[in-house]
């Protein structure tokens, strides 16, 4: 839609959408990404850190889906999170043998691998039931010290999780800290919000991290793909202003080194002869960008930031926000000491704190785009062309097709 559509799309509502309805008035020129409130199903999404999933079920929810996560025997394994039974939540359950779960209810037990009925607890060994019943299980991989779990769009096949990570995580070697905070309001927001140019210069101006890392005034910016991703280029940047309530902008310190085409060789400070030549090099052609299924990636001369946006419910979502330095060895040492001594509590604590608010605060008002929003639209025509191939690909239908289809975020 380009252009057109930064105009508003409809005069909306001005009061929030009873919870669990999904779209919002103004997005009809996205009917994919209006319809998923929920969340875009056909994705792997992080869910938590790989080290709190032990032999004792864990509770989340998923493009609203109800899943319990589960380790045994080392792997780690998601069940949909209700006993066929009577619908108590297996989380509640435990382990009564190895490569099962039981229901706390009756002492329905199922294996771990396929979900099915192996065992009734008090309905002895000739229980008619076993094999017959069975739970419905999801994809799980361990990937960046976190747990994945893949929400499908009807039953298809998962795709490699390497396919759907950010490249260069796939084939480097590198340090991470990062955090996971289960936040209120809508996935989209949030998403939105990482990728909006102007919220940065105006929402964060009060951020303590703006001190290391200057942002602009203003600029004139592009938009260019690259692969599966979208990239806000500056093409014109403003340093220096005085604005009321904005004060005096003259940081200058690392965005002026910046040309405006770049390789990063990631993990470095982008100088040729710090180049570590196992680590494969990277053309950003801007700061920032976005890729499905809401991935932001920012790339700082030496790590890159990354916030995955993932869909609880409608109204929840789960911020996984992560710093890489693509560094090994005795190096990773001072990442962690930069990492723990500062950039948790400036970056991923009080700046991103300030992300967490707006999207809370936000419910689903009328919009009226300005210039900037671009970064806005392009984002969601990306999603709108992205997800209409995936559900060609899988053969599913659309909210243009079907309005209760799996597209719509189905409750769990
Ligand atoms: Fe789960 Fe009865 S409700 S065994």
């Amino acid at each position: 839609t380009g252009e057109g559509s930064l105009a508003s799309k409809g005069t909306g509502r001005g009061s929030r959408r009873p919870a669990g309805q999904p779209g919002r008035q103004d997005w009809s020129s996205w009917p994919h990404y209006d319809a998923a409130a929920a969340g875009f199903r056909g994705y792997w999404y992080p869910v938590t850190w790989s080290s709190h999933i032990t032999g004792k079920p864990l509770p989340f929810t998923l493009c609203g889906e109800k899943i319990t996560l589960i380790r045994d025997g080392g792997t780690v394994y998601a069940l949909h999170n209700r006993c066929p039974h009577r619908g108590v939540p297996l989380s509640e359950g435990n382990q009564q043998f190895p490569g099962t779960v039981s229901c706390p209810y009756h002492g329905w037990t199922f294996d771990l691998p396929t979900g099915k009925l192996c065992a009734v607890i008090t309905d002895g060994p000739d229980c008619r039931l076993t094999g017959k019943v069975e739970v419905k299980t999801y994809p799980v991989e361990e990937r960046l010290g976190m747990v994945w779990v893949y929400i499908p769009v009807a039953d298809e096949e998962p795709p490699p999780i390497d396919e759907q990570l950010p490249e260069e995580l796939v084939s480097n070697g590198f340090v991470m800290g990062g955090r996971i905070e289960p936040r209120g309001g809508n996935w989209r927001f949030a998403c939105e919000n990482g990728f909006d140019e102007g919220h940065a210069k105006y929402l964060h101006r009060t951020a303590l991290w703006r001190l290391f890392k200057a942002m602009p005034t203003w600029n004139i910016t592009r938009i260019v793909p690259q692969g599966r991703w979208i990239f806000r280029v500056q093409d014109e940047v403003h340093w220096e202003a005085d604005f009321p309530g904005v004060g005096r902008w003259s940081n200058k310190r690392w965005w002026k080194q910046q040309p405006p085409k770049e390789t990063f060789n990631l993990g470095n400070t982008g100088k040729a002869d710090k180049v570590d030549p196992t680590i494969e090099a990277q053309e950003f052609p801007g700061f920032a960008s976005l890729s499905m299924p809401g991935v932001l990636r920012i790339a700082y001369p030496n790590f890159i930031h990354y916030e995955f946006y993932v869909p609880v419910d409608a109204d929840n979502h789960r911020y996984v926000g992560v710093m890489v330095n693509f560094t090994e060895g005795w190096k990773t040492l001072g990442f962690y000491a930069k990492y723990l001594g500062a950039i948790r509590w400036l970056f991923h604590g009080q700046f991103s704190g300030q992300d967490a608010w707006m999207v809370d605060v936000t419910d689903a008002p009328p919009e009226k785009l300005y210039r900037p929003d671009i970064s806005l639209t392009a984002w969601r025509n990306l999603s709108e062309e992205e997800y209409g191939k995936k559900l060609a690909a899988v053969g599913a239908a659309g909210p243009a097709d079907e309005k209760t289809g799996p597209a719509n975020g189905k409750k769990g």
